[in-house]
């Protein structure tokens, strides 16, 4: 395949990408940043010529900036002076492969969320689906076969891109290519709900990377344990496996939060104005405050959460008017029914709590549910108790970003099926993410702990949260790629 003179030494593939675009009524486009770790870890790609970061185009905006781009890259103002290139992918083609597989299937797989007795149910919208899916990864196997250097490194995120190694590694057998998942991955027994075939496809296309990445040890494991049982993969000493005449390395490359970033963030006006509403809508200044920032997302478990802060106000009725639940739970993948129905159920449960326990001045629980980055550091600031209780996860960084910026220590309860747990267990408070009421009582033992206790404990987790910069779990791929 023909190199062009300026194809790029470095790549990194994502669904989503840095910069989202709106398209304003004159026919103007409005570039958002995107935020976030992950953003913030890929930006060390750096911006030079030599770097590119490909993804898709997600809206109008998006597909209104990609044709206008053509196959060049966006406008670097737009993107911090990244290179840019969105791929146009044909809107049906995009939604069946986003919505239906890899939001509906394979992060259904992997967090353990399907309703067995009634699904998956894998017939011909499935496997139409899917086809969609094999076309979406071309597309981008394609694009980055056509702009990368000769040996360059390709660096492919996550879940929504799986078979793009394999794909990749087909036309352009000289590129070091490696693959990193974000979240977690499903043991074998539950992995093999998919198709056989799937299955299969799914695990050789990853395996045509020559490395693979995962955020904890645990998730690194059940991936080998699949190839091995699906595949017949086979283990190469102690972080290798071999398959089709080939091997590929597995690492583990855990995430951390931005310290530096977070905390001059957290310190700016528009925060300090919303930690001051926030503190007039809980109330008397002596209460205790609840926090937890999610996605509305139904492998956070916000539901439980509610109903654990239901039986602490139950089983301790000193918390009457002591306590207050801050939850914002902030809209995602709003295209799917289940997700509709869990925001909608979310909204029922903490409705009827106040209604159960409120008094005139006293709100149990504050839901908000639009999106805002300020209020949610805000929240952050002020948490005697930060709820962090997925049912899994592949890391979650808001376990790691409340330490880091809370203004007088924080006691975190956390779930043992998180992979942050994996690092910060020991000055967490674990629960079981499915025992309502240990985590009834988890919260209470986090209301009570003693404040030079949290503000210990929680200096130690901010340690631990930033002990990994999300800039060096970026370069650190890059440099085991040999980049
Ligand atoms: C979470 C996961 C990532 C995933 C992202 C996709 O942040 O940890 O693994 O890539 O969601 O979210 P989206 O909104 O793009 O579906």
């Amino acid at each position: 395949m023909a190199v062009s003179a300026d194809s790029a030494r470095i790549l990194v593939a994502s669904n989503r990408g840095p910069v989202s675009y709106g398209l304003l009524p004159g026919g103007g486009l409005d570039a958002k940043r995107g935020g976030g770790g992950l953003v913030s870890g890929l930006s060390a790609i750096g911006s030079d010529a030599s770097t590119l970061w490909v993804c898709a185009a997600l809206g109008e905006g998006d597909r209104e900036a990609a044709r206008r781009a053509g196959t060049g890259t966006l406008d670097p103002e737009d993107t911090g002076g990244q290179r840019v290139r969105m791929l146009d992918i044909p809107a049906q083609t995009h939604a069946a492969a986003y919505n239906g597989i890899a939001n509906s299937v394979l992060w259904f797989v992997h967090h353990l969320l399907y309703q067995t007795p009634v699904e998956p149910a894998f017939g011909p919208e499935f496997r139409e689906q899917w086809a969609a899916y094999e076309a979406y990864n071309r597309a981008f196997a394609e694009a980055l076969a056509a702009e990368a250097a000769e040996g360059a490194a390709v660096l492919v995120q996550d879940y929504h891109l799986a078979l793009v190694p394999g794909l990749l590694r087909a036309l352009r057998p000289d590129l070091r290519i490696s693959h990193f998942t974000h979240t977690p991955w499903a043991p074998p027994d539950y992995f093999r709900l998919l198709p056989d075939d799937i299955a299969a496809q799914l695990l050789s296309g990853l395996l045509g990377a020559d490395r693979l990445g995962f955020l904890t040890k645990r998730w690194a494991g059940a991936f080998m344990d699949c190839a091995q049982s699906v595949l017949g993969a086979e283990r190469a000493g102690g972080a290798e496996l071999s398959y089709d005449g080939r091997r590929t390395a597995i690492g583990v490359y855990g995430l951390g939060a931005d310290a530096e970033f977070l905390r001059e963030r957290a310190h700016r006006t528009d925060v300090d104005d919303r930690l001051g509403a926030l503190r007039e809508q809980i109330g008397q200044p002596d209460r205790k405050t609840i926090v937890r920032v999610d996605r509305t997302e139904l492998s956070k478990n916000i539901v439980r959460g509610l109903l654990a802060y239901r039986q602490l106000l139950l089983d301790h009725p000193e918390w009457t008017g002591r306590v207050v639940h801050i939850a914002f739970a902030y809209p995602s993948r709003q295209d799917l029914a289940v997700y509709r129905e869990y925001t909608a159920s979310v909204r029922a449960l903490a409705d009827e709590i106040n209604e159960q326990f409120g008094t005139v001045g006293w709100t149990p629980v504050v839901l908000h549910v639009e999106d805002d980055f300020a209020r949610s550091l805000a929240a952050y600031r002020l948490a005697d108790v930060a709820l962090v209780n997925p049912i899994r996860d592949g890391m979650n960084l808001v376990a790691k970003e409340v330490p880091v910026v809370s203004d007088a220590g924080v006691a975190l309860v956390l779930s043992r099926e998180a992979g942050a747990y994996e690092e910060l267990g020991e000055d967490a408070l674990p629960v079981n993410p499915y025992d309502v009421s240990a985590t009834a009582r988890a919260l209470h033992d986090a209301l009570m702990m003693p404040p030079s206790e949290r503000a210990e404990r929680s200096k130690r987790l901010a340690a631990a949260a930033t002990a990994l910069p999300p800039q060096r779990w970026f370069l650190d791929q890059l440099e085991a790629l040999g980049g």
